[in-house]
């Protein structure tokens, strides 16, 4: 017999998910207390489900599969018929046998986040910013280094580790914050200058009227990294740069930046350091400005770029002749520069899109998530209806395992079945969208993305790892190795919780 791979719950007939789409533009942002930031404000809109309880009505007088199957095993015909008199699957069983519930209800006991006055309504876990005494508890999480036990230390902040050391992620866990938000993606809850709120990325390209191919606005020459270096070589092989920054002003800043970029093929985006996933607005300004990004800046930069090709790169001093061959070559090619920019009219990579849509979810919601994803784990150690769960049922030799998977920006998981006799990574593919498909789901970026690249509405798998992986390994580094790894996954990690990207 073949086991459907996939629960359609019954119970859940109707969505669980509010569609109703909060708009964030008009919330002021929080405001930080212990850390200063230079945090740029995120006006994202935020387009958050409630929390998905799961209804589940069992009828009484369940049997187990093992009690029902005595005597029946292998004889694939009777057990078909049993199962449909009895009307339990391994799939229900598993459902009502793995469901323990967590013991802390974050919707009527929210995450509590010291620091600021604020409610993310739209978070989908109950999520509140305040100072004040919410009650006879502790709070969850406070910014800074505080020394509670049951309050968790996080710091923030977008500033480059080359520049404040304490946010470098080993440091930071070496002085004892437990949660560390910086602009890395190996950080807990990674912050970013990029959202698609922020910036019209997908602004229409302007004609290219200056004279000059490049333009720079470097505030000052000094950094601790060679992009000074970079500008004097790149003018010294004769790329006329209009520099409208302090560092060799030969324009008037007093400009709109970004509508005077636009009038440029090239930006020179140099960083003030060469940090990993350090990318500031320089590089997001560029790219609203329909402009070719010259970076001296993050290593990684290319994981940033929003398609191949798009950029160019110093990585290092010796790069430059090569760059402004570079440059010199796009500048005089219409065809060859319109080809790089043809990101702004077909759309950015999926990857592209699934690292900026990250921000979908604004990073204190993302904090609660994070925070409450840890409670609820903690908790689950420790009981032990959940260390005795089943989280598989094997009839007939075919083995049904129970998995847990959820988006990424949301809190609560969905439940799915992957049967022994297909565990592979296109089972597991199909068993999520069917899921998801099942609950109408709207993916985070729904609300978030301009509309030029919203495209339809079916669910488009861009990646899917274990809950619990940071953003770098998740967008980047991780992936099952085929269906051996996955099954020895699956097989090792009992009731595995995973996490989804759309696109
Ligand atoms: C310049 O362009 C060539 C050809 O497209 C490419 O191979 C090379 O890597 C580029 N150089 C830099 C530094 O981007
Ligand atoms: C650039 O390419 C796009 C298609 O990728 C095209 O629509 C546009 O007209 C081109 N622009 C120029 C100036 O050639
Ligand atoms: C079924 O689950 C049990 C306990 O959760 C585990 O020990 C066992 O290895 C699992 N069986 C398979 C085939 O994965």
């Amino acid at each position: 017999m073949v086991l459907p791979t996939v629960y359609r719950g019954a119970a859940s007939s109707s969505s669980p998910y509010d569609h109703s789409k909060k708009r964030w533009n008009k919330l002021v942002p929080i405001l930080v207390a212990l850390v200063v930031v230079a945090e740029i404000v995120f006006l994202g809109r935020l387009d958050m489900a409630k929390n998905a309880a799961m209804m589940r009505t069992w009828t009484a007088g369940f049997n187990s599969p093992v009690d029902a199957e005595k005597g029946i095993d292998g004889l694939g015909v009777i057990e078909e018929s049993v199962h449909e008199i009895r009307g339990w699957s391994c799939e229900e069983w598993l459902e009502r046998e793995d469901s323990v519930t967590c013991t802390r209800d974050f919707k009527r006991d929210p995450i509590w986040v010291n620091g600021g006055e604020q409610d993310w309504k739209s978070c989908s876990v109950g999520c509140t910013f305040a100072n004040d005494r919410l009650s006879n508890r502790k709070p969850d999480a406070a910014f800074g280094l505080h020394g509670e036990p049951e309050t968790a230390s996080v710091l923030r902040s977008m500033e480059s580790s080359h520049y404040y050391s304490e946010n470098n992620l080993d440091h930071a866990r070496r002085k004892g914050y437990n949660v560390v938000m910086t602009t890395s993606l190996s950080s807990d809850v990674p912050v970013g200058y990029f959202s698609w709120a922020e910036y019209d990325i997908m602004a229409p390209v302007q004609p290219k009227t200056e004279k000059s191919p490049a333009a720079a606005f470097i505030s000052n020459c000094g950094a601790r990294n060679f992009r000074l270096e970079a500008l004097e070589l790149l003018e010294k092989m004769n790329i006329q740069i209009d520099s409208y920054g302090g560092c060799h002003r030969n324009h008037d800043g007093r400009v709109d930046k970004v509508k005077a970029l636009k009038r440029y093929k090239f930006s020179l985006a140099f960083e003030n350091s060469n940090e990993e996933d350090y990318v500031t607005e320089k590089f997001f300004q560029s790219l609203v400005a329909g402009t070719i990004p010259v970076v001296v800046g993050a290593p990684n930069i290319q994981d940033f770029a929003p398609a191949p090709g798009s950029i160019l790169h110093i990585k290092e001093v010796d790069d430059v002749p090569s760059v402004a061959k570079n440059i010199t070559y796009l500048a005089s090619n219409p065809v060859a520069f319109n080809n790089s920019l043809r990101w702004k009219y077909e759309g950015p990579s999926d990857s592209f899109k699934a690292l900026v849509d990250m921000a979908a979810v604004h990073s204190s919601c993302r904090l609660c998530i994070h925070l409450a994803t840890q409670i609820r784990e903690k908790k689950e150690r420790s009981n032990p209806n959940f260390q005795k769960r089943p989280c598989n049922c094997t009839r007939s030799g075919v083995t049904v395992h129970h998995l847990f998977v959820r988006e990424r920006g949301r809190f609560e998981m969905e439940s799915i079945f992957l049967s022994s006799s297909s565990l592979t990574l296109q089972a597991l593919e199909s068993a999520v969208l069917a899921k998801f498909k099942s609950l109408n789901h709207v993916p985070i970026w729904k609300g978030d993305r301009p509309s030029v690249i919203k495209g339809g509405d079916d669910l488009k798998i861009y990646r899917i790892y274990p809950l619990g992986m940071t953003q770098r390994q998740a967008l980047y580094t991780f992936s099952f190795k085929g269906d051996g790894d996955l099954q020895y996954y699956i097989e090792s990690n009992p009731c595995a919780k995973l996490e989804v990207i759309f696109v």
